[in-house]
C-alpha cells in the first residue's frame, strides 16, 4: 500500500514484484484485498496500478503499516461499528486473543464510560480502541497499567500534534482543563491472577463542539478544537500503539517507579488541594502522590492519609 501511496504515476506490476520479491499473482492477490477494504487501484495491463482513492474508514492495513512495535498490533481488528469496543475486545479474549491483539472501532453504539457512564463516539472523527493484555502480574497493579496509558496517550498526542495534555488522576487526559479523553480498563481475574485486562481508550479527536452533547460542551474538548486543525486519526493511533509498547515493556522489566515518576510529572498533582468523590462521599485533603500500585494519596486536614483506589477528582485551587 504505502508504494502506491502519495504516487501520481503508475507502478508496473513487474516493479513491484521486483521490489517487493514477490509474484505477479500474489500482487494481484493483494491488490483484490486492498479494493476489498475500500481503496479504489485502478490496474492498466500496461502501464501498472495506481491508487486513486483511499478509504475514509479505518483499515487495519493502515494501522499496521510502518507501525513498528514488536508485539502490540500484530493483529488488529477493525469494525465499523460496535457496542463497545471494550467488550468486542474482552470477548475476543475469552475466546483466547492473545496479549497485544488491539480492537480499533469507528463508532460505538454503547460506548463505555468510567463508572457506568456514556462514552460518546460519533463515527469516523475519534479514537476509541482497546488492547488485549495477559500481564504477568497480581491483580493489585492493574490501576498502575492505567496510569501507564495515560503517559502513553499523553506522549503520543505530543508527538503527533505538539499539544501536551495535562493527566488527571487516575486516567483523564485534558486540554485547558477540559476532558479530551479517557481511559476504561476492565479486567477477567481471580483472586491472585490476572486472566486477561482490557485496556479501553477514547481520544476525541476531530470532534468539533457542536458534535458534543450540550451536558459536556463547555467541559469537553477535542484535538481539532484545542488546535484548530485536523488530525489524521491514524498516525496518532501508531503512535500511541508504539508508546503503549514502550511503556508496557519498560512495566513488564519491573519498571514501575518509572511509571510513576513520569505520570506524576504529567499530572502535577502533588501538594494541590483536591477533593475526590466516590459513591457518595467526598475525601478533601491535600494530594501527596501515588503509591506503588498507583492509588492516590490523599492527607485530610486532621493529617491522616487515605489511600484511594477509585473516584473523580476535583483540584480546589
Ligand atoms: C472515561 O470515562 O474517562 C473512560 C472513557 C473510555 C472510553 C473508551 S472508547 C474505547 C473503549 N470502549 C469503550 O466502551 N470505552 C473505552
Amino acid at each position: 500500500m504505502e508504494m502506491l501511496r502519495n504516487r501520481q504515476e503508475r507502478l508496473s506490476g513487474a516493479a513491484i514484484s521486483r521490489i517487493l520479491g514477490i509474484s505477479r499473482s500474489a500482487i494481484w492477490k493483494h491488490i483484490n484485498a486492498l479494493r476489498r477494504e475500500g481503496y479504489l487501484i485502478e490496474a492498466k495491463p500496461a502501464s501498472g496500478y495506481q491508487l486513486i482513492a483511499a478509504p475514509t474508514h479505518l483499515t487495519a492495513w493502515e494501522i499496521q503499516a510502518g507501525l513498528g512495535t514488536d508485539q502490540l498490533g500484530k493483529k488488529v481488528h477493525v469494525f465499523p461499528d460496535v457496542d463497545s469496543s471494550n467488550t468486542v475486545a474482552f470477548r475476543l479474549a475469552m475466546n483466547g486473543a492473545s496479549e497485544g491483539e488491539v480492537v480499533v472501532v469507528e463508532s460505538q453504539h454503547a460506548g463505555k464510560g468510567r463508572m457506568g457512564r456514556r462514552w460518546e463516539s460519533p463515527p469516523g472523527l475519534n479514537i476509541y480502541l482497546s488492547i488485549i493484555l495477559r500481564p504477568p502480574f497480581p491483580p493489585g497493579k492493574i490501576p498502575l497499567i492505567t496510569l501507564m496509558t495515560a503517559v502513553a496517550c499523553a506522549e503520543a498526542i505530543e508527538e503527533v500534534t505538539g499539544l501536551m495534555p495535562a493527566i488527571k488522576w487516575p486516567n483523564d487526559l485534558l486540554i485547558d482543563d477540559k476532558k479530551l479523553g479517557g481511559i476504561l480498563t476492565e479486567a477477567d481475574m481471580e483472586m491472585d491472577r490476572i486472566n486477561f485486562v482490557i485496556v479501553g481508550v477514547g481520544i476525541n479527536v476531530n470532534m468539533p463542539r457542536s458534535a458534543f452533547p450540550p451536558s459536556i460542551r463547555d467541559t469537553a474538548t477535542s484535538l481539532q478544537e484545542a488546535s484548530g486543525k485536523q488530525v489524521s486519526l491514524v498516525p496518532l493511533i501508531q503512535a500511541l500503539l508504539r508508546k503503549f509498547e514502550l511503556w508496557y515493556t519498560r512495566f513488564k522489566k519491573g519498571r514501575g517507579e518509572a511509571i510513576k515518576r513520569r505520570w506524576e510529572e504529567l499530572s502535577q498533582i502533588r501538594g494541590k488541594k483536591v477533593s475526590v468523590d466516590f459513591m457518595g462521599e467526598t475525601v478533601k485533603g491535600q494530594a501527596l502522590e501515588i503509591d506503588a500500585d498507583g492509588a492516590l494519596l490523599v492527607q485530610e486536614a486532621g493529617g491522616k492519609v487515605k489511600r484511594i483506589v477509585a473516584g473523580d477528582v476535583h483540584v480546589r485551587g
